[in-house]
């Protein structure tokens, strides 16, 4: 809990929050392992060709398909992929008013979608705006499930109703006809598996190598040498190595594919954290800045891509995830450079997803908010409370989320979500 939130909670807090409609920032269930999926029973609500499918995920859970009266539902997950009509959106009424107010805390709201037409489109704006009613740490995705994707479905039903999306909210994702291959153990999806992961040696990567690691991969975690001594104390406590690099360096792609292919016979899973900032407005920002933030976010990544694909060092069933930014989405004063690069991120998404398919294999990108590290915490005072408080669920993430955001595009069988650009900002009203 942040210190505003600490007040919020106390007597006087609690009166000052509720007299003033101040923000009332609700402390959020994050996973612990062998922690349950769901803390309470599902509702499991539609008629479309989901419901069975996702009955079988949800085997191990009490699924109701009748709303039981006083019941409070960790999730209600309505299949929505019969509406094919506008008129039939009352449907989505009809499940979701008597019950959204018996959804318990941290509670999960899912629509799954079907994907194309007038009516399947109007499903975003009701989820958008569920997520912005949601109190006490809920949460609202919209799931569109294309034909003949419907056994690719449990790596994102499992993350989105678990509490490793603690801080996702509004999205809307799309899971696509793919080959998935289910991990022999689903609390070690990644056994076997190597990934690489730039910028590891603290913040948002440090939080990314440990849980990959935690999910059974080897992870190569990659920095700058001034970083060597915080870099392996990350690599040791994650069972994983290291590897001191500036990606910026002209022979930075040859040295990395090298180490890659001898030491590990190749990589499965590539995370492109590395990132600075140079704020200044354009009128005040030397070429210096700018060149350095859209070479360490932008160019190098490409260069590295090309490298690790060029030479099918990204073995089958890869992964490609970028690091973005919500600046990257809606713009920031201030940040040209990085917003710049933080757009191209998503712009080799674009680029790459095709490819990436035709391979077998994916390409991704998170786009974080408003997340609690060293550097948001060197942002002035009111600025950081504003970039705090201006989400759904009024409160800034943690790196954990956005590492478990990326865990699940990691996870070998995320197969059919390609392309996808995902917010990890509690929906936050910027840009959304
Ligand atoms: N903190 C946030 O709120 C936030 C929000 C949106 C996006 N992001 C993005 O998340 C990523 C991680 O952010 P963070 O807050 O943990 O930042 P951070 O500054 O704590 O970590 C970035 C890491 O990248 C490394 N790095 C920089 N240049 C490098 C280079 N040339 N070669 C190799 N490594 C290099 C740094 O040494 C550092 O360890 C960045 O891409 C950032 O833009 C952060």
């Amino acid at each position: 809990m942040d210190r505003y939130q600490r007040f919020a909670k106390s007597g006087i807090g609690r009166l000052v929050v509720g007299r003033l409609g101040l923000p009332d920032p609700y402390p959020l269930r994050r996973f612990t392992p062998g922690q349950p999926l769901l803390a309470g029973p599902v509702l499991l609500g539609g008629t479309g060709r989901l419901v069975d499918p996702v009955a079988a995920v949800l085997e191990q859970v009490d699924v109701h398909r009748e709303a039981v009266t006083g019941q409070e539902y960790a999730a209600l997950v309505f299949d929505a992929t019969g509406i094919d009509d506008t008129t039939r959106l009352r449907e989505v009424h009809e499940f979701f008013h008597p019950v959204i107010r018996s959804l318990g805390p941290s509670g999960r709201v899912l629509v799954l979608g079907g994907g194309t037409g007038v009516a399947q489109r109007a499903l975003e704006g009701f989820t958008r705006s569920v997520g912005k009613e949601l109190k006490r740490g809920g949460t609202v995705q919209l799931v569109h499930v294309a034909e003949g994707a419907e056994d690719g479905i449990e790596s994102t039903l499992r993350f989105l109703l678990s509490a490793k999306s603690a801080y996702v909210s509004g999205q809307v994702i799309r899971i696509g006809r793919a080959t998935v291959e289910e991990p022999a153990d689903w609390d070690r999806p990644l056994a076997g598996k190597v990934a690489l992961v730039t910028g590891a040696s603290r913040g948002i990567g440090a939080s990314i190598a440990e849980v990959l690691g935690r999910d059974g991969a080897h992870v190569v975690c990659l920095d700058v040498p001034a970083q060597g001594g915080d870099l392996s104390e990350v690599a040791n406590r994650v069972g994983g190595s290291s590897l001191q690099l500036d990606i910026t360096a002209a022979d930075a792609p040859a040295r990395l594919v090298d180490h890659l292919t001898q030491r590990h016979g190749g990589v499965d899973v590539v995370v492109h954290n590395a990132g600075v900032l140079r704020d200044k407005t354009l009128g005040r920002m030397d070429s210096s800045r700018w060149d350095a933030v859209i070479a360490v976010n932008l160019t190098s990544q490409e260069r590295i891509n090309a490298a690790l694909l060029g030479t099918n060092a990204l073995r089958g069933n890869g992964r490609i995830i970028g690091v973005s930014s919500i600046a990257g989405i809606a713009g920031n004063a201030g940040q040209t450079n990085y917003a710049t690069s933080k757009a191209g991120v998503i712009g080799v998404v674009e680029a790459l997803t095709e490819e990436m398919a035709g391979r077998g294999s994916t390409v991704n990108a998170v786009a974080p908010g408003f997340i609690e590290t060293a550097m948001t915490a060197g942002v002035p005072l009111m600025t950081r409370e504003v970039g705090r408080r201006l989400n759904s669920l009024s409160q800034g993430g943690l790196p954990v989320d956005v590492a478990e955001t990326i865990a699940w595009y990691a996870h070998p069988a995320s197969t059919g979500v390609n392309g996808t650009v995902v917010r990890v900002c509690g929906q936050m009203l910027l840009g959304a």
